[in-house]
């Protein structure tokens, strides 16, 4: 049985935090929100709980997980070298949606925790759960988004427990939780750092803070320059095939108009002002880019509640956090497009 337990300043939560920290050091895996995504925890340096995980979730297990710490201090126990511009972005980014890959001390974490590399990738989350879990535990907590894999990222507690119910004993419930992507994957061990997976942690903001930076498109990832190891999975997806189709009224109410009439139903997820159009259902994403961000996996979770034999999803500008609600788009989209002729 998985309990859910709310934990926010309205409720008594001491004992929340209690049990959540005595299951995790006893090596058990607890859900918990993070400011981008619910995370799947375990004690890092636990090889049995961090195993866990991954049956827990059906991960491939050449795909590393994050490390999640609840002080910039103890960053030292962990890497050997803190470079220069690992500094400045701690000193900018944490706590912050911002995972930095760093060379790891060897046999300080669990071996399935790197998942056989030499590096591995660490974050200090700024939820206030999640940082008052970290600094009662005392321990790094390998947490990757807590979905099944191939599904969106749960950015609420029920999305957790509708992937991952009877399989974890604890949910910490803290609502919905904000940024709603996951956090920006920066290579510092490179001689130009590279982004390997865009988030909240924008390129611009990285730049401002340690120069240049490179951010290989989805495309150029898949034809073999730098690759986060777990961008090769399927990822994203609801049951329906997902199409991206540009953000233009028209077009998207053509391409609707034309699908219904070959006795498609159709789910289409666009900005809240693509509502009067006459999908079979809409999901609004809201309007700003940071709207869109944080409704994102909402949304593409709320089609496998429909009936919708195709999903439509407007396209927008990679600027800014553009670039990474663009790159799920094009995960969960298997990188199709809607074009006339091709449905
Ligand atoms: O926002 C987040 O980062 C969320 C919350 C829970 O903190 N976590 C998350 O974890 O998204 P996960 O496991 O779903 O994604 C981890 C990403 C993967 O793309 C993985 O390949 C990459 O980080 N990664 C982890 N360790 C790495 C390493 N040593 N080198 C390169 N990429 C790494
Ligand atoms: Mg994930």
């Amino acid at each position: 049985e998985t309990q859910r337990l709310v934990v926010d300043n309205n409720v008594e939560s001491e004992k929340s935090y209690t049990q959540a920290v005595n299951l995790l050091a006893e090596g058990e895996i607890v859900a918990l929100p993070t400011e981008t995504v619910y995370g799947l925890g375990a004690v890092a340096t636990n090889e049995a709980a961090v195993k866990k995980i991954y049956s827990a979730k059906g991960r491939p297990s050449d795909n590393p997980l994050i490390v999640h710490i609840g002080t910039k201090e103890e960053l030292s126990e962990y890497v050997d070298t803190i470079s220069e511009k690992a500094v400045k972005c701690m000193d900018a980014f944490w706590p912050g949606p911002l995972t930095m890959i760093f060379k790891a001390k060897p046999n300080v974490f669990a071996k399935s925790v790197t998942a056989g590399l030499d590096t591995v990738g660490i974050r200090m989350p700024s939820h206030p759960v999640a940082l008052k879990l970290l600094q009662a535990l005392g321990m790094p907590v390998a947490a990757p988004s807590a979905n099944r894999s191939g599904k969106p990222s749960p950015t609420e507690a029920i999305h957790v427990e509708q992937d991952l119910a009877g399989k974890i004993p604890l949910i910490l419930d803290g609502g919905a939780t904000g940024v709603g992507v996951e956090s920006t994957v920066l290579d510092l061990t490179k001689e130009i750092p590279v982004i390997l997976r865009p988030g909240a942690i924008t390129k611009e903001m990285l730049e401002e803070v340690i120069g240049p930076v490179d951010q290989p498109t989805h495309i150029e990832q898949e034809q073999g320059a730098p690759k986060a190891p777990g961008m090769k999975y399927t990822h994203y997806a609801p049951n329906a095939p997902v199409y991206l189709i540009e953000r233009n009224k028209q077009i998207v109410q053509e391409a609707i108009q034309y699908l219904q009439t070959k006795d498609y139903k159709v789910a289409l997820i666009a900005p809240a002002f693509f509502k009067e159009l006459s999908p079979d259902w809409f999901f609004s994403i809201g309007n700003t880019q940071d709207e869109m961000a944080s409704h994102l996996f909402h949304a593409l979770r709320a089609c496998d509640s429909t009936d919708a034999q195709i999903v439509l999803a407007t396209a927008t500008s990679t600027e800014g956090v553009g670039a990474a609600i663009m790159n799920r788009l094009e995960k969960s989209a298997g990188g199709k497009w809607y074009t006339p002729n091709n449905k």
